[in-house]
């Protein structure tokens, strides 16, 4: 018979049969609440003997019609929507704290209402004065949005009941406050519950909600993973903080592609749209130096294109460094080791750092062609072709692998002025006029054409 497990943990969200004064999973003291789940009346009984409602049951081919949406007008945000904001969905924003969440909602909200949604804009964390501050530097203190601060989740909530907005964003997710939940906000029953309450009711009231979520490194406060399964779509929004790039990233989205991308640029009025990320990312790139490589890459359904950077020098210490930004760290160490063990190109001694220019974060394994490239130009210190752009896939026996939509890659390397593409042997080669192709069966060939005789 399965234990009843109806006592949890408020802090780590573990389930036990029995109260304690510590959980055993987070060692949290007090923690432990009873909750009496909805299954939990008598034998024979559903919900202690009151009856639910039938519920209309319909078959797998009948096509519910396709959910009405609304556009923003801002390309970048509408794409990574899938087309727009659908009605009565529910989003989650997450990003680090300052990477411009509230910035970006709340241009959002000012384009949406611009378009005819009514808005409410709640804050948790900022005074109105604040965020009223922030709309003046955006110019958008004349856009129809309504604005409160409050963290009080059934205020907000008979709030909302009353006005009927089409959309709501709640800035932060951690800073609401559900009285019928006994720990403090930010804990991650507080956090999911809040989420759950929203969610719920913005399903019911036929109302759009985005809740913003900052990640959070500590285990204190509960970061936007614990509410990722509850919305409809989960945006990431990410980069630098020296940089002015930032990217948002679906990873979850029921109405459109997930790994999709908008690409922005922090200037000292907001967010502005880039329309041409491979421009820019390429658009710092100097002389042709060792080390520096070009990246023909996808993102979402886009092409794009950037600079891999890498460095290597001798290692005062006994352990060499290995260090990454941009890119995968287990990733670099099979490269180093397929460098070594299957081309005679040796590390050993030697610090590596590699960097994807301009705060861009890659996770494809179409790089990995580009950072063998990046790495052996720095250290035999011989540049590549400035005009060239490398991708491909390596598998561990050094061979090459090709990867998709070459021919969209090599269509935005031809558009931006690229000459020669090195990419690995396939079946079927495409042709991208004007641009010459090298081509390279293993990694081994790879480097004796671009690099000829070595001083390993
Ligand atoms: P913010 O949206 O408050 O970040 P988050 O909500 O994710 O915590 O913005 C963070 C940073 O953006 C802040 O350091 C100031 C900067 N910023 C600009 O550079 N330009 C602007 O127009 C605005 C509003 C903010
Ligand atoms: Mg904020």
């Amino acid at each position: 018979m399965a234990k009843d497990l109806s006592y949890s943990c408020n802090e780590c969200g573990a389930s036990f049969s029995k109260w304690s004064g510590r959980c055993d999973g987070c060692g949290a003291w007090n923690s432990i609440t009873e909750h009496k789940a909805l299954a939990s009346g008598p034998k024979g009984k559903t919900l202690g003997g009151a009856r639910g409602r039938p519920i209309t049951l319909t078959d797998l081919e009948t096509q519910e019609k396709e959910p009405p949406r609304t556009m923003s007008g801002v390309g970048e945000l509408d794409r990574v929507l899938g087309g727009g904001l659908v009605n009565a969905s529910a989003l989650l924003v997450g990003g680090d704290p300052g990477i411009g969440k509230s910035t970006l909602l709340l241009q959002a909200a000012a384009r949406f209402a611009r378009n005819g949604l009514k808005v409410i804009y709640i804050s948790g964390e900022e005074s109105n004065a604040q965020v009223q501050m922030r709309a003046r530097r955006l110019g958008l203190e004349k856009s129809p949005v309504m604005l409160a601060a409050e963290t009080n989740l059934r205020d907000i909530l008979t709030t909302l009941e009353a006005e009927k907005p089409d959309l709501a964003i709640i800035d932060s997710i951690q800073t609401m406050w559900a009285d019928n939940v006994d720990s403090a906000p930010g804990s991650v029953s507080q956090v999911r519950s809040s989420a759950h309450e929203l969610t719920t009711f913005a399903k019911r009231n036929g109302m759009s909600v985005v809740m913003v979520g900052h990640v959070t490194k500590d285990g204190t406060i509960a970061g936007p993973r614990v509410v990722e399964h509850m919305v409809d779509t989960v945006l990431y929004f990410e980069g630098e903080r020296g940089h002015q790039f930032r990217i948002l990233r679906s990873v979850k989205n029921r109405f459109g592609p997930a790994d999709e991308i908008g690409v922005f640029e922090m200037t000292g009025k907001g967010l502005a749209e880039v329309k041409n990320p491979s421009a820019l990312f390429l658009s710092e790139r100097g002389t042709p130096a060792p080390g520096s490589v070009v990246f023909a890459g996808i993102e979402g359904t886009r092409p794009m294109l950037c600079e891999i950077q890498a460095l290597v020098a001798p290692s005062p210490h006994s352990q060499p460094r290995r260090s990454v930004v941009g890119w995968d760290g287990g990733r670099l160490a099979m490269i180093l080791a397929v460098l070594e063990s299957r081309c005679g190109v040796p590390f050993t001694g030697l610090d590596v750092y590699l960097n994807v220019a301009g705060g861009l974060r890659i996770s494809e394994p179409a790089a990995d062609l580009a950072v063998a490239a990046a790495l052996v130009s720095a250290r035999e210190d011989a540049a590549l072709p400035s005009e060239a752009v490398v991708f491909g896939e390596i598998s561990l026996s050094g061979a090459l692998r090709p990867v998709v939509q070459t021919e969209n890659r090599l269509k935005e390397a031809q558009k931006l002025g690229f000459t020669s593409a090195i990419i690995p042997q396939q079946a079927k080669q495409p042709a991208v006029n004007g641009l010459g192709l090298r081509v390279a069966v293993d990694l081994a060939g790879f480097v004796e054409e671009v690099f000829g005789a070595r001083s390993v």
